[in-house]
């Protein structure tokens, strides 16, 4: 399948560009500045991402443009577009006065193919100190502003293309008409990257990988893993054992409710309910980190109690998704971050691992969901964290205290699910995560009929986010958390009061432990 190389130099938004051309249908990898892949014919386009240095610092990313330039089309972005200037005898130098923010094109080159359909003036985003001030000899300018000259350039020679703004962000307002330009037009890209054929080459690649052996697989009940158990399983059938284990702090009759969901999906799952072992574990425990460190412990031994009995098994498949391996490298390529819930199966089990979702990005797991005919529900629901509800527990965990916040939660997140919004979408939908938190170690006074009560308070979270690195409190209809507290306070027993967090993710975290 044609690919566009995404060469990475640290920049924050090195990501959006990979998001933006596979809004092209198109395929892209995102790899470290320096692993560009030799003799790769499916390469027909390279993109130099931004970087947080300056091309003369001597921590600066260096790069062999001779491995790309002249052989396929390439595309430099800011830090990309001053280092081939850089590099091929032109000049970047420190300015008075930092480049950034918006800025408008005041002269374009509208014959060029990376320009075409562009207005005059358009918008783009500037964001460097150093700025070009000469360009190689065989190139020429395609764009400027006001203050920057060399804004855009272009080689006479090589199918090479320079630019010091960001097409890649919101804020460059034709930069998806750039991008589109470059991929489709220049690169030649057919836009066969879609959810069906991810899906017919995804199953196909899997059927000669795994032949006949057995593949275990860790559900949670979150989108990515279940995706994975239906692709796995169209590829596998029977031969795909999956492992759910209920540690007793899922939301309200979750086990029982995603249990009926994956058996309708024809999924072979052992459901394990241990929840016995995880709050006798817990007994006492108030520390946040403590309750994460024991509930990741006993998770592992647990599920590897399970796994061991399916003797025959070759594999061990993840629900791994593309920003996971992300973060997971730097772009010296060193592991900085461990992402996988499921660590440290036993060593003798021999078992290789199988992450058919490794290149897909959250949203694009969800329409591939879709295009598996998977429930609309199972693909849209939000996040939720492996240790559950013991982190939205303030203080030690009992069994009563997890009663009573599923109840809690159940009332919020089923009447999310049923408020319809002006515009007609279900405010669930609306919003990246929602849960409820159970203030356990504060108690206030209340009054219930002639009865004072002195119970707990309950906190309702929902945040706006597209990648949990960052969210914004979300701004809930008046009538809806009326609707919502009336219900809670009336209908469950230990709670007489219903806050909402309005804090913003920094710097605040989404989760309250
Ligand atoms: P925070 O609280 O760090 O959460 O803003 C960011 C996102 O990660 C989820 N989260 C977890 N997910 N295991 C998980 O699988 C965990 O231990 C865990 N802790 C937090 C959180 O729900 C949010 O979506």
């Amino acid at each position: 399948m044609q690919k566009i190389i995404i060469l990475d130099f640290g920049s924050q938004t090195t990501q959006l560009i990979g998001r933006r051309v596979r809004e092209l249908d198109t395929f892209c990898e995102i790899l470290p500045y320096n692993k560009f892949p030799k003799d790769d014919p499916s390469v027909i386009g390279v993109i130099l991402s931004g970087s947080p240095y300056s091309v003369h610092d001597p921590k600066a990313f260096q790069v062999d443009l001779t491995q790309f330039v002249g052989k396929v089309p390439v595309l430099g972005i800011c830090y990309g577009a001053q280092y081939i200037s850089h590099a091929n005898g032109g000049k970047v130098e420190p300015t008075d006065t930092r480049e950034y923010g918006r800025a408008n094109l005041s002269t374009i080159d509208f014959e060029n193919p990376l320009f075409k359909g562009f207005e005059t003036n358009s918008q783009v985003w500037m964001s460097h100190g150093d700025t070009i001030t000469a360009i190689p000899e065989d190139c020429h300018t395609i764009a400027s502003t006001s203050d920057v000259k060399f804004a855009a350039y272009a080689s006479s020679t090589n199918p090479l293309w320079a630019v010091q703004f960001h097409p890649e962000v919101f804020h460059s307002l034709q930069g998806k008409t750039l991008l589109k330009n470059f991929v489709v037009d220049i690169c030649g890209s057919k836009q066969e990257w879609s959810p069906a054929s991810y899906v017919e080459t995804t199953v196909q690649q899997l059927k000669e990988q795994l032949g006949n052996d057995r593949v275990i697989l860790g559900l949670s009940g979150g989108v990515d893993s279940s995706v994975c158990a239906t692709l796995l399983n169209r590829a596998i059938g029977k031969n795909l054992t999956c492992i759910f284990v209920d540690h007793g702090m899922l939301r309200k009759n979750e086990f029982a409710k995603v249990m009926k969901m994956y058996e309708g999906l024809g999924l072979n799952v052992i459901g394990v309910d241990a929840s016995e072992k995880f709050f006798a574990d817990l007994e006492g425990v108030t520390d946040p980190e403590q309750k994460r460190k024991i509930i990741g412990r006993d998770f592992v031994e647990v599920f590897n109690a399970e796994a061991k009995k399916i003797t025959d098994a070759k594999w061990l498949a993840q629900g791994t998704i593309y920003p996971d391996r992300i973060e997971s490298l730097s772009i010296t390529g060193m592991v900085i971050k461990s992402h996988h819930n499921v660590g440290g199966l036993p060593k003798e089990m021999h078992l290789q691992l199988c992450e058919p979702l490794q290149w897909l990005f959250k949203d694009e797991v969800r329409r591939v969901g879709y295009e598996l005919g998977m429930p609309e529900r199972l693909i849209k629901r939000h996040p939720f964290p492996g240790p559950g509800l013991a982190v939205r527990i303030l203080g030690d965990i009992t069994r009563e205290k997890v009663r009573i916040l599923q109840d809690a939660d159940d009332i919020y997140i089923e009447n999310m699910l049923n408020y319809v919004c002006e515009d007609g979408e279900i405010l669930y939908d609306k919003i990246w995560q929602a849960g409820t938190i159970l203030l356990s170690t504060i108690r206030s006074v209340g009054v219930m009929g002639d009865e004072r009560t002195y119970d707990h308070p309950v906190a309702l979270r929902a945040v706006t986010s597209t990648d949990a690195m960052t969210a914004d409190w979300a701004h809930l209809p008046y009538d809806f958390m009326a609707k919502v507290s009336n219900e809670i306070i009336n209908k469950v027993k230990g709670v007489n009061r219903v806050c909402y967090d309005i804090s913003s993710k920094p710097p605040s975290t989404i989760e309250w432990e």
